[in-house]
């Protein structure tokens, strides 16, 4: 049998590469709105730095450089509406266009006014965070970047967000992988201690509305017998086999969760800072009201949030730092996800691909 090394093309994985620091052209949410208020907030997304800061109500995004001589300008302060000043020599920028308004410390009549800029980023206030559209031209309408189902005023959203070491792609990889929830998380975490985990299964991808690629099992076996090596698990299970889940992901690195048969749905948002961090958004929502939303709200703070976000994911984060960026990589047959994933990535807006010429339905024989 020949063992081959090659089941990604190289171009697939050039483009894949070019991705590592983010893909340019999306929304992306960087902070909770209520922590922008009277002080600028230094954020990173895209490897670029940025100054969060709100004025009259509105938040505004600069470059978080000031163009005379680099100094951050998250350290500044207002000194006139709709203007921030950089703290060293007191260059004063318009928080709408980055234009430089006023160089306090050369008089009225700077002949630098005008002739200078700071680039400023789009910024957007949804779902209780704000969203700063990193790329080039005219934004899409940020509606076009955040699910539908989130942005149901009847949704109920509980979430965590936490800044995490590794790469975005593997995290996305890690999030839509098949083969680890089998075996990582079925040791050492309260949520798979009552559940009878499979031992292996097969699946396709399929594509779905609103840009989601989805993973479908196809079969499952939650005992085998492995040639000479015998049976695995080893010690049969009499647990009840736990709940099942519809995993779906869409770009710019965003994954659904649906817990089939429950009316939740957990998202993750993987937000490149660079290449070695990512912002990790978590989201519970569910659609209530009255007792029914109070409920969800009390099983989310006393259990969800620790037991899943908190635990389980820990997992996955410590398993993401691990891996290491040297691609391409052997894979097997469960990682049709991750090839999925990965061709889904290069009809990204930055490469300019329509999403339908290239995500076709993907089966395991692509890794047979
Ligand atoms: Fe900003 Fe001089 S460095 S005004
Ligand atoms: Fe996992």
């Amino acid at each position: 049998m020949q063992l081959t090394n090659n089941l990604i093309r190289p171009e697939r994985v050039n483009k894949y590469d070019q991705a590592a620091g983010g893909l340019r052209g999306y929304w992306y949410p960087v902070a909770r709105s209520n922590s922008i208020n009277g002080k600028a907030v230094a954020v990173q997304v895209l490897d670029e730095k940025i100054a969060l800061i709100r004025d009259a109500g509105k938040v505004f995004a600069l470059r978080d450089r000031c163009p005379h001589r680099g100094v951050p300008l998250s350290l500044g302060r207002k000194e006139f509406p709709g203007t921030w000043a950089c703290p060293y020599h007191g260059w004063v920028f318009d928080l709408k266009t980055g234009v430089l308004k006023a160089a306090l410390t050369d008089g009225p009549d700077s002949p630098v006014c005008g002739k200078a800029r700071v680039k400023s980023y789009p910024t957007e206030e949804r779902l209780g965070y704000v969203w700063v559209y990193v790329g080039d031209g005219t934004p899409p309408p940020i509606e076009d970047d955040i699910p539908e189902e989130l942005r149901d005023p009847k949704a109920i959203r509980l979430d965590r967000l936490t800044m995490q070491k590794g790469n975005w792609r593997y995290a996305c990889e890690n999030a839509f992988d098949e083969g680890h929830f089998k075996y990582l998380h079925r040791y050492g975490v309260l949520f798979s201690a009552f559940s009878k985990f499979p031992a292996w299964s097969t699946i396709s991808v399929i594509n779905e509305e609103g840009g989601w690629i989805t993973r479908e099992v196809d079969s499952v076996a939650y005992e085998d017998t492995y040639g000479d090596l015998g049976p695995w698990p080893q010690k049969k299970s009499s647990k009840p086999t736990g709940g099942s889940f519809r995993v779906s992901m869409r770009l710019p690195g965003i994954m659904r969760n649906h817990h089939v048969g429950k009316e939740r749905t957990n998202y993750s948002w993987y937000v490149p800072v660079g290449k070695d961090a990512y912002l990790y958004l978590q989201i519970y929502t569910t659609n209530a009201t009255g007792w029914k939303k109070f409920k969800f709200w009390l099983y989310f703070w006393t259990y969800l949030r620790w037991v899943h976000f908190v635990q389980f994911n820990r997992q996955d984060l410590d398993m993401v730092e691990l891996l290491p960026e040297t691609p391409p990589s052997r894979l097997y047959r469960p990682d049709v996800a991750i090839i999925a994933w990965r061709k889904l990535c290069e009809t990204a807006r930055q490469f300019g691909r329509p999403v339908a010429e290239e995500v076709k339905e993907y089966s395991a024989e692509e890794t047979s």
